[in-house]
């Protein structure tokens, strides 16, 4: 069913095949705690392709073929590679995928980790393409509503912040859809969730509710932060008008449920307060931590070594 398979977009995925990818992330979890070893990725290599800044995703992904026995090889910074002397991404895909099983490509341009799986003979994994998808992320955060609330279904989710150029909430509502969650979209008058991705959603049942405050989070189950993304805005005086709009603190918890969680695709810059990092609501690290077991998941997967 994955093997061999390219992973560039959650749409490319029915809800059985998510559910059927968090499954296997959750027995791989004590492996991704270190507390379990396994060698199952023994012999495989995985080409690690970042040409856009990344923490979480270059580094969790690498732990996890670290973690089940295989090696990584790659880049974090494409001035250091021969695409500096003008080599095309075609190009580069070639010769990358001569040298490892599976690529992970991070890539500023929207549909470029698409246009790479057209010339691979290896699964290509988009680790994030421009304002494009970030797949592997909404996996993530499935697995951790899941894993955190103990299921996807039922919860009122209500996703916040830069709703117009923010990749991961535009996979995530999608994915949400799925499930016909009731989903509240928050953000400023020009960071919208696209027309497009609203309709989308609720002809496949979803329940929206579109909205500017950041108000009435009584019966919000999972608050999904995100970053108002300076790098995404073609005019930096736009960015100024809308940055900052959002803060998440104490105060914006007091009226929240009791378990509530807070998440956030991380990095965060000034939305989220530190001091809500000791509250029992901020999920946000232990959603960074399942990037390892979901790609672990993922990895093994597309490899052919489970099913
Ligand atoms: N969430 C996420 O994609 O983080 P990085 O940009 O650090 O990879």
């Amino acid at each position: 069913m994955f093997k061999g398979r390219d992973i560039i977009s959650i749409k490319d995925f029915s809800k059985e095949e998510i559910l059927h990818i968090l499954d296997v992330a959750e027995e791989m979890f004590p492996i991704a705690e270190g507390r379990k070893k396994s060698n199952l990725l023994n012999g495989y290599i995985m080409g690690s392709l970042f040409f856009e800044p990344s923490t979480r995703t270059r580094l969790s992904f690498e732990a996890a073929m670290k973690r089940l026995g295989g090696d990584v090889i790659g880049f974090a910074m494409p001035t250091t590679t021969s695409i500096q002397k003008g080599e095309t991404l075609a190009d580069t895909i070639r010769t990358a995928e001569s040298y490892c099983d599976v690529i992970v490509m991070r890539h500023p341009k929207e549909g470029s980790a698409r246009m790479a799986a057209e010339f691979a003979k290896v699964p290509i994994i988009n680790g994030g393409d421009g304002a494009g998808h970030h797949p592997t992320q909404c996996l993530l955060d499935l697995f951790t509503i899941r894993r955190e609330k103990g299921q996807i279904e039922g919860n009122k989710i209500a996703l916040l912040g830069d709703l117009k150029y923010g990749r991961t909430v535009h996979s995530l509502a999608y994915a949400l859809a799925l499930f016909k969650v009731e989903m509240v979209f928050i953000s400023p008058p020009e960071l919208q969730m696209p027309k497009e991705v609203v309709e989308e959603c609720r002809e496949m049942g979803a329940k929206i509710t579109i909205k500017n405050e950041l108000n009435g989070l009584e019966d919000i189950d999972v608050l999904y932060v995100t970053r108002i993304q300076k790098e995404r805005f073609p005019d930096p005086e736009e960015y100024k008008k809308v940055a900052g709009s959002y803060r998440i603190d104490l105060k914006t918890l007091e009226k929240a449920k009791d378990d509530m969680i807070v998440m956030h695709p991380l990095p965060r810059v000034d939305e989220i307060s530190p001091e809500v990092d000791k509250t029992k609501h901020a999920a946000y690290f232990r959603q960074t931590f399942n990037g390892v077991p979901v790609r672990m998941a993922l990895l093994a997967l597309v490899l052919g070594v489970v099913e």
